[in-house]
């Protein structure tokens, strides 16, 4: 078919150029958001005077015809149009002719697909949106199940300090609130309708642009008519708040995985969430984990292409700006499929409690609290903590742990420790008495428990 443009070209385009420069075949995915747009579009031309008000009805409704075809799979995505913008428009002329020719009246594509890239992102921040807050719900019930329940904290993957597994899950549900808000106040940036951009230099036509605005649900439109068709930032910034909460669901995806080793066995996968080996008849391998991890790489590289090929374009729109829609749409695709299997995975995983206390109870996690013991019966801590270094090197000679001392033991190094020193460094006191804003003890996390549910229930209402 001639292109639409066809009009000062003497040859038609070389097969490879079709090839290269289509984006139909990534771009198609934009339909729904297209033809919004440009029903939004031609209302307002009717209503401008700007084509007769009977031929933008025809173009509305037709526009809804074909939006209804497409998703019945009545009309396939044919490979001679150069992208959904002209795939949509072709249509609409063959069905309705000179109307259909008018719909592109003081529009460009340019504008055109900076519009249509802000309803899909804008969509779909809600729908990760949504995700996230889901998977918070399940961390906070599983911390919720698990305030009491000690493990060792670490620190240089070195058992350090007993916390509990309910605080540990609640440092991701930290992680993913900041998560949720970046997503949110990416989505209150970007919240500019940049159609009536034109080409880029803006249009003669007496259009209305907040009308389009209203009908788009959009805050504001955007200000500049050159940085209303160039400005992919929304992208970098999705991208980058994707990079982010990948980064955080592959920190929490290694944890599982060392978890659920032999070596930790703080958990157990279920088996429908666990895979096998071909040739080693015991394995239980957490691939969704690891997958998880393994595609934390590709959103940050989308965040790279998107850095990189906006670097250096002049203003305003370059083609270049094309490569917005694989990285982007890959980034998202990826992110909303970790989320959905990660949330059943963890949902279904079983927690150990009796390997985290064994874990818990070797390894000394309790010495800085035998040191504070004797702090707070008036030692300095700088002393307390050497007394207490001794002790721990005569445990590693003895094979024994603080807790196995006689009182003797204890006394050999210093007359201040008396009975009392048992309950003080024993694991749960231990957690207990850690109710300093933020730790560990039981108490605390189910304030933090608290903050979170309270964040989940009032930015539900972002998503509608
Ligand atoms: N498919 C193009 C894109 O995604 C649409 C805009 C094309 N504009 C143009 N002047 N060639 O960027």
């Amino acid at each position: 078919m001639a292109k639409m443009w066809a009009g000062r070209f003497s040859k038609t385009t070389d097969k490879t150029v079709d090839d290269f420069n289509s984006s139909l075949p990534f771009d198609n995915r934009l339909y729904r958001e297209d033809i919004t747009g440009s029903t939004a579009h031609a209302k307002m031309l009717g209503k401008q005077g700007i084509i007769p008000q009977d031929e933008a009805d025809r173009i509305v409704k037709e526009l809804g015809v074909i939006l209804k075809e497409i998703e019945e799979g009545k009309i396939a995505f044919s490979d001679d149009a150069e992208d959904i913008h002209m795939f949509v428009e072709q249509i609409l002329t063959e069905r309705i002719g000179d109307a259909g020719k008018r719909l592109h009246t003081s529009r460009s594509r340019n504008d055109q697909v900076a519009l249509d890239m802000r309803l899909y992102v804008k969509k779909e921040i809600r729908n990760i949106h949504a995700l996230i807050l889901d998977m918070m719900q399940e961390l906070n019930k599983s911390a919720a199940e698990h305030t009491e329940t000690v493990m060792p904290g670490y620190t240089h993957l070195q058992r350090a300090q007993p916390v509990t597994f309910g605080h540990y899950m609640m440092a991701y549900a930290n992680m993913l609130k900041r998560d949720v808000k970046r997503l949110e106040n990416t989505y209150e940036l970007m919240d500019e309708m940049p159609l009536g951009s034109g080409a880029l230099a803006g249009t003669t036509y007496p259009i209305d642009r907040d009308y389009v605005r209203e009908q788009l649900g959009f805050a504001a439109v955007t200000e500049n008519s050159l940085d209303g068709v160039s400005d992919r930032d929304y992208c970098i910034e999705l991208c980058s708040d994707l990079s982010i909460l990948m980064m955080h669901l592959s920190r929490l995806s290694e944890e599982i995985i060392l978890w659920c080793s032999w070596e930790f066995k703080f958990i157990e996968l279920d088996d429908a969430f666990s895979t096998g080996s071909s040739i080693m008849p015991q394995k239980k391998n957490p691939d969704v984990c690891e997958l998880i991890r393994g595609k934390t790489g590709r959103v940050y590289g989308a965040l790279m292409t998107c850095l990189t090929f906006l670097k250096g374009l002049p203003l305003a729109y370059n083609k270049d700006m094309q490569e917005d829609k694989e990285a982007v749409f890959d980034a998202i695709d990826t992110v909303k499929m970790c989320l959905k299997v990660l949330k059943p995975m963890f949902e279904t995983m079983t927690v150990l409690p009796e390997n985290m206390k064994r874990a818990a109870s070797r390894g000394f996690i309790n010495a800085t609290d035998c040191a504070d013991y004797l702090t707070k019966k008036g030692v300095p801590f700088r002393d307390a903590y050497h007394i207490t270094g001794q002790l721990v090197g005569e445990c590693v000679k003895k094979e024994k742990g603080l807790g196995d001392l006689t009182l003797e033991e204890f006394k050999a190094h210093s007359e201040i420790f008396g009975e009392d020193v048992y309950h003080a460094i024993d694991l749960s006191t231990c957690v207990k008495e850690r109710k300093s804003f933020g730790g560990p003890a039981p108490e605390e996390v189910e304030r933090q428990i608290g903050v979170i549910g309270r964040f989940i229930e009032a930015h539900r209402a972002f998503e509608s």
